[in-house]
């Protein structure tokens, strides 16, 4: 079973995104997908268009949302700030058996964070410890520009701390027009400087579009990287 953590160098990068790509991706191979957002903050769990219901949706929406998009707080901070606001402490053991059970019989399990890897959840654990608990091999999403050599060079050592496997960093284009001058040489910086594979993801006009998502994470080599063993 393919199992992957989608996690960024910070929010706004383009998770979601490439993780609606990869499940749309997936399932054009013809594998049963199931992609969860176990803790999504600043939205309410009937929210249209939060996180949990794309991927939902993205997966062919195979699971109901409670399993797969479980726990929904309504302060837009890190889930452990957002859940001591509203008095409550977020149960591992219960997201535990969400993705447990969310991924019985499935070939492939996406799972994306909240913001980035060391965003704290509850007393102790962060999003790279709940990714090693659950097994998933890491998706590095980060935004092409200046400056994401050093966020993606930090998030890489994080995850190797955390003995996380980093499959892969995708270097997001969020604008049609590259946003500077260090586009053109940050993949291979990063693949050179840490020794992991890099893919770029195209800007997408319509970022909804999942056919087209699809395509686009076939094209950039995302969805072969990710099958092969
Ligand atoms: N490759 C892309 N092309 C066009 N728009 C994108 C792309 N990636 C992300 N976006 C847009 O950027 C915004 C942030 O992306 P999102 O996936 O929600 O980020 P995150 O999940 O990291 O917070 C969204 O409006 C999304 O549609
Ligand atoms: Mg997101």
């Amino acid at each position: 079973m393919i199992r992957i953590g989608i996690t960024g160098t910070d929010t706004g990068v383009g998770k979601t995104v490439v993780a609606q790509a990869l499940a749309a991706g997936f399932r054009r191979r013809e594998l049963c997908v199931v992609a969860m957002k176990p803790i999504e903050t600043g939205v309410s769990f009937d929210s249209p268009e939060r996180d949990g219901a794309l991927l939902a949706r993205a997966a062919g929406a195979s699971r109901p949302l409670s399993l797969v998009a479980p726990i929904t707080l309504a302060q837009p901070l890190a889930p452990l700030v957002a859940a001591r606001e509203s008095g409550m402490t977020i149960d591992i053991a219960a997201l535990d058996a969400s993705v447990r059970q969310a991924s019985e019989g499935a070939d492939a399990l996406i799972v994306e964070g909240a913001g980035g890897l060391l965003v704290p959840v509850a007393d102790g654990v962060s999003f790279d410890g709940l990714f090693a608990r659950w097994s998933l091999d890491l998706v590095i999403v980060a935004s092409n520009r200046l400056g994401v050599v050093n966020h993606t060079r930090l998030t890489i050592a994080a995850a190797r701390t955390a003995g996380l496997r980093i499959r892969c960093v995708v270097l997001n284009n969020l604008t049609p027009q590259p946003l500077d001058t260090s586009v053109a040489g940050n993949a291979g910086l990063i693949a050179e400087l840490e020794n992991v594979a890099v893919i770029e993801l195209p800007w997408l006009a319509s970022p909804r579009d999942l056919t087209h998502a699809a395509t686009q994470a076939d094209e950039c080599g995302l969805i072969s990287l990710l099958l092969s063993p």
